[in-house]
């Protein structure tokens, strides 16, 4: 993998820029802000338009932060209880089987990148108690917990600790030629 990120067609600097760091500024996000996530994430394209989604959310300090904070897994919740908001993206499986996730996850990326047009870091995890999630969000067994979003304005990456710190720079990518291929794929995956 290439070490920088650098692409060789024009595309929009905002996919270069994004990233998912692990330093946030402790300070809470606002509704507002929220809100202009969830809309933007709302826009994405979904199997029949059946828009399988919902972003249930913690504001930093908020009534809901302290029960939203115990869903991360322990190594996530080293980095991510300095961020700003929770959200966790939630999925309907009974709304659209088979495609449910694939459409959460285009929402995640407009939402990521909603967020990085509005100066906001955001970085999803994976790594979670969905049994935690099912619990504080009361959610009924259609509804899956697919990732647990952090987003926050972007904090100095000496406030991280040693390990961490030296993780928190831009990740490369595979070269393009790795990942497209004109008809078949040359036993490459
Ligand atoms: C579905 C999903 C799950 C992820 N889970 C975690 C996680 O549990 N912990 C973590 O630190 N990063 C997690 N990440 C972040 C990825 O590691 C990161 O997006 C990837 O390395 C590319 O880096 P970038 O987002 O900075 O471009 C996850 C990302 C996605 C999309």
């Amino acid at each position: 993998m290439h070490n920088t990120r650098s692409t060789t067609t024009p595309i929009h600097s905002q996919f270069l820029e994004r990233m998912s760091p692990r330093a946030f500024v402790p300070e809470a996000l606002t509704t507002a802000q929220i809100e202009q996530l969830a809309d933007a994430a709302r826009w994405a394209p979904s199997a029949s338009n059946k828009q399988p989604w919902h972003f249930a959310y913690a504001l930093r300090g908020d009534a809901n932060w302290d029960a939203f904070s115990a869903i991360p897994n322990e190594a996530n919740r080293r980095w991510c209880l300095n961020a700003g908001a929770l959200i966790v993206l939630v999925s309907d499986r009974q709304a659209s089987p088979g495609k449910h996730s694939f459409d959460a996850g285009c929402a995640w990326g407009y939402l990521a990148l909603q967020a990085h047009d509005m100066g906001l870091a955001t970085h999803a995890m994976g790594g979670f108690s969905a049994d935690e999630a099912r619990a504080v969000l009361r959610l009924p067994e259609h509804l899956v917990p697919e990732v647990v979003i952090a987003v926050g304005r972007r904090g100095d990456a000496s406030t991280l600790p040693d390990d961490l710190r030296e993780r928190e720079t831009a990740s490369p990518r595979k070269p393009l030629a790795e990942v497209l291929s004109a008809g078949a794929l040359q036993s490459r995956v």
